[in-house]
């Protein structure tokens, strides 16, 4: 999809923003969830190694042990490990195209970012959780707003701070 709206986006005077949804849940390193693979997971840190095949194989890999039913704690996220794996493709993603479209001339630039938005009363949580739809989108909407001059791209935010990957 972002590829569909990036020549759409080039159209705009301003520096263009896109905001991807994620979650504290996809952090490589998080203190209670984190990839068991450590080779894995330095590779996902270093600019240097993250590229598209590296999320597509991490995803495939992950697949595959799923269908075949050999996936293992110990080598991925261990809280709800399929969501897990999808913000955490989400987060590398953001962190490769703010590399990728950091380079575009005055009047085409593109910011990325990511935030979660905590723990939401919505039907993805069973209307359970700690602040509501208006509070959780907060963030994300500080994001795609922030002011013209504000070059913030590839970063993670909640709660209007910056978060580590
Ligand atoms: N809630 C939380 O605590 C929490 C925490 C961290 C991150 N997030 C993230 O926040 C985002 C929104 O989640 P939510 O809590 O608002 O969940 P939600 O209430 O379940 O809403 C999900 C929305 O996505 C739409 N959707 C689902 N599959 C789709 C598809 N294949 N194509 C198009 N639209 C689709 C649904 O449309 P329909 O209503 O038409 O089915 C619905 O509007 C998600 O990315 C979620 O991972 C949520």
């Amino acid at each position: 999809m972002i590829d569909a709206m990036i020549p759409l986006m080039k159209r705009s005077a301003y520096g263009a923003r896109i905001v991807n949804v994620s979650s504290r849940l996809g952090r490589v390193n998080g203190r209670r969830n984190r990839i068991g693979d450590v080779s894995l997971r330095d590779r996902l840190l270093k600019d240097d190694c993250l590229s598209e095949q590296l999320i597509d194989e991490m995803i495939t890999k992950f697949l595959e042990q799923a269908k075949q039913g050999t996936w293992s704690l110990n080598e991925w996220p261990q809280m709800y490990t399929d969501y897990s794996i999808s913000k955490l493709a989400v987060n590398a993603y953001t962190r490769l195209m703010a590399r990728r479209l950091s380079d575009r001339p005055e009047g085409q630039k593109i910011y990325i970012n990511c935030f979660c938005p905590g723990w939401v009363k919505t039907a993805m949580t069973g209307w359970e959780g700690n602040v509501s739809a208006e509070e959780g989108a907060d963030t994300g909407i500080w994001l795609a707003l922030l002011p013209q001059e504000t070059d913030t791209n590839g970063k993670f935010f909640a709660e209007r701070c910056e978060i580590s990957f």
